[in-house]
């Protein structure tokens, strides 16, 4: 062994003696040499000259990978910046710990063939990258990344409407309040989020839970055709007709295993005026909200228009630990029917009424409670259970109360709906790889969103959150209504959601991915995500 090391130095010395460019060697020789073979057109004479003066000066003051990245980038493309730039503006995270990462260079694309360039020059220098629609997952990295390549879609904004209103064109760097002023005045809407900062590109690669779930399944399942930039750079269209594989492996897959999504075709619909809001109760009525709920989740295919989430929380301005309803209904109707026993709770306060999914997604955006704090996100699947989650509520409240002393502390967590309507819409073109079907429901997804101030506290919040989620499980699975689904957007990355999806699913998308990106640079290069 010794010796193979020795030689192989001394063969090292030897090259080096002989062949002095050698050691000179750099990333930009085989691209200026076949620009083509590397994914770019050839260069024109400017910019052939750039990278040859790049290329000296990365010899001369030894360029790190990312370093020779983010100035390659900023000879090919405009709008590449870097936070040593005494201008830079870094961008905005929803949770504290992505705002406390910073990359080697931004770059701000504004089309595909940015991005087909970016993600060239990610696999040519090996500097990774990150990609940043909406901001919204909670941990470092997850669209952010500590000196690698950032690429930002914010520019990728365009909204725009088909001639027969069937059709809604949507950039991916779009959050979901760009999408519904635009739709909103056109008495347009899709299945898209429900809060305003959301980004379309997370929420719809992940899933997608909107208030029009019911009449037609999540957001993924309402996606017509995604344009992609796939691992070699090429820009493709997926549809049930086009790479309808990559379509399938796109609706819930992440688009953090198989290409960048540059464009959403989402499937419109007439929408006007909708009912909404959240209802806050004192915790004693949280046994009536848990039955009402459960109830809900049976009844809800009788009303496709219906929606319905609870919630549980501690927060000083509700006076400690509360219970929260967010109904909603996809027309201009208060109190529908179907909330006939939710509406006989007794509120606190009520902020529920008639308004365009815009007002409502704004009126639920991120409230100043829960900002500047540290966040984490972490969920599982049930059976739909009252019993179940009536003891889950008293887990909740006993956890909780362990950790209340944490400065700033906003402990709360959900229950959202997965009535089987919701499920059978899954199915439609193709089915997406979730691997539910109308046999696994009704269920019942529980999410926790727990933000506080210090990350002195983060060992002792996350074990209390921990300790929840655990005697949780284990009671669902002692009554048998474990379920083995997790829904990605709510996960935290120790969570293995492909293998939630099914070994069938599970299979398929590998199968996916080999075909897509053959050499794995999504997987090599895109660290901070959900990967196969
Ligand atoms: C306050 C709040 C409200 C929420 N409300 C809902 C809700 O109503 N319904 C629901 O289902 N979920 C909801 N979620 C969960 C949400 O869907 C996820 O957090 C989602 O990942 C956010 O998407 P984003 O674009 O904002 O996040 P980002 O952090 O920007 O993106 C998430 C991941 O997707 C990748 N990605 C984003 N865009 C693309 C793209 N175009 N191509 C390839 N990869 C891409 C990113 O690289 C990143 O890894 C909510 C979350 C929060 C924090
Ligand atoms: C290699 O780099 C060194 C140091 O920058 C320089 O002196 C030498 O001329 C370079 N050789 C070639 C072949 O570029
Ligand atoms: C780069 O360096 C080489 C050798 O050191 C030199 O011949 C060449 O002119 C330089 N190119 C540029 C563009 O500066
Ligand atoms: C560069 O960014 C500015 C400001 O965001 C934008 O207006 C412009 O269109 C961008 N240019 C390109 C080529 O993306
Ligand atoms: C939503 O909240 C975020 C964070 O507070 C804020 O930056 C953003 O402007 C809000 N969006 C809308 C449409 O109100
Ligand atoms: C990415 O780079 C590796 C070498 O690091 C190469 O083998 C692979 O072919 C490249 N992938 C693509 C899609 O260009
Ligand atoms: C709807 O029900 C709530 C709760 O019972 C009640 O406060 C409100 O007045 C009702 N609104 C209408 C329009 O009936
Ligand atoms: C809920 O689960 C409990 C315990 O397994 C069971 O006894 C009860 O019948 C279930 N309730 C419903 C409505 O299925």
């Amino acid at each position: 062994m010794q010796c193979n090391v020795f030689f192989l130095a001394l063969l090292g010395i030897g090259l080096g003696i002989a062949f002095p460019q050698q050691a000179n060697r750099t990333v930009y020789d085989d691209l200026l040499t076949s620009p083509t073979e590397y994914g770019f057109r050839s260069f024109n004479r400017k910019i052939d000259n750039q990278i040859r003066q790049l290329r000296n000066e990365s010899i001369a003051k030894s360029y790190s990978k990312c370093q020779n990245a983010c100035a390659l980038l900023a000879i090919l493309l405009t709008n590449v910046s870097s936070p040593n730039q005494l201008d830079y503006r870094p961008l905005q995270y929803w949770s504290v710990q992505q705002s406390e990462v910073t990359p080697a260079c931004r770059v701000d694309v504004s089309s595909a063939k940015m991005i087909s360039s970016t993600i060239l020059v990610s696999n040519l220098t090996n500097c990774p990258f990150a990609v940043r629609s909406g901001g919204h997952t909670s941990w470092a990295g997850g669209s952010s990344i500590q000196d690698g390549i950032l690429i930002n879609l914010a520019n990728l904004n365009m909204v725009s409407l088909n001639s027969d209103r069937t059709v809604a064109k949507v950039g991916a760097g779009n959050n979901w309040y760009d999408v519904y002023k635009v739709l909103d005045p056109l008495g347009i809407s899709v299945v898209g989020g429900r809060e305003a900062g959301v980004g379309v590109g997370g929420l719809l690669l992940g899933g997608g839970i909107s208030y029009f779930s019911g009449r037609y399944g999540w957001g993924c399942d309402n996606v017509l055709n995604y344009e992609v930039v796939l691992a070699n750079g090429k820009i493709v269209n997926a549809s049930p007709y086009r790479n309808a594989a990559l379509y399938w492996a796109l609706r819930g897959g992440s688009g953090t295993n198989f290409g960048i999504v540059s464009r959403f075709d989402l499937g419109a619909f007439e929408q006007g005026l909708l009912w909404g809001g959240n209802r806050f109760y004192l915790w004693d009525n949280k046994d009536v909200l848990v039955d009402t709920f459960a109830k809900f989740i049976v009844d809800a295919p009788m009303d496709e228009f219906a929606h319905l989430y609870i919630s549980f929380g501690y927060n000083i301005q509700l006076g400690g630990f509360a219970g929260i309803a967010g109904p909603a209904y996809g027309r201009a109707i208060s109190n529908a029917t179907i909330f006939e026993d939710l509406n006989k709770i007794p509120v606190l306060f009520d902020t529920t009424h008639i308004a365009s999914m815009g007002v409502l997604a704004v009126e639920l955006n991120q409230t100043d409670f829960l900002r500047k704090v540290e966040e984490i996100f972490k969920t599982v699947t049930f059976k739909s259970n009252s019993t179940l989650m009536k003891k889950i509520v008293g887990i909740f409240h006993e956890e909780a109360s362990n950790v209340l002393d944490v400065t700033g502390l906003n402990p709360f967590f959900a229950f959202q709906p997965l009535s089987v309507n919701i499920i059978a819409h899954m199915q439609k073109n193709g089915g997406n790889v979730l691997g539910l079907s109308e046999a696994d429901g009704p269920l019942t997804i529980m999410n926790l969103n727990w933000g506080w101030a210090n990350s002195a506290d983060d060992g002792r919040v996350n074990a209390a959150l921990d300790r929840f989620v655990f005697r949780s499980v284990e009671l669902a699975k002692s009554l048998n209504l474990d379920h083995r689904f997790i829904y990605l957007n709510y996960a935290t990355l120790d969570q293995d959601v492909f293998s939630g999806y099914g070994q069938k699913s599970l299979t398929r998308l590998k199968v996916v991915q080999k075909k897509y990106d053959p050499t794995g640079v999504f997987k090599r290069l895109q660290p901070g995500y959900f990967k196969l």
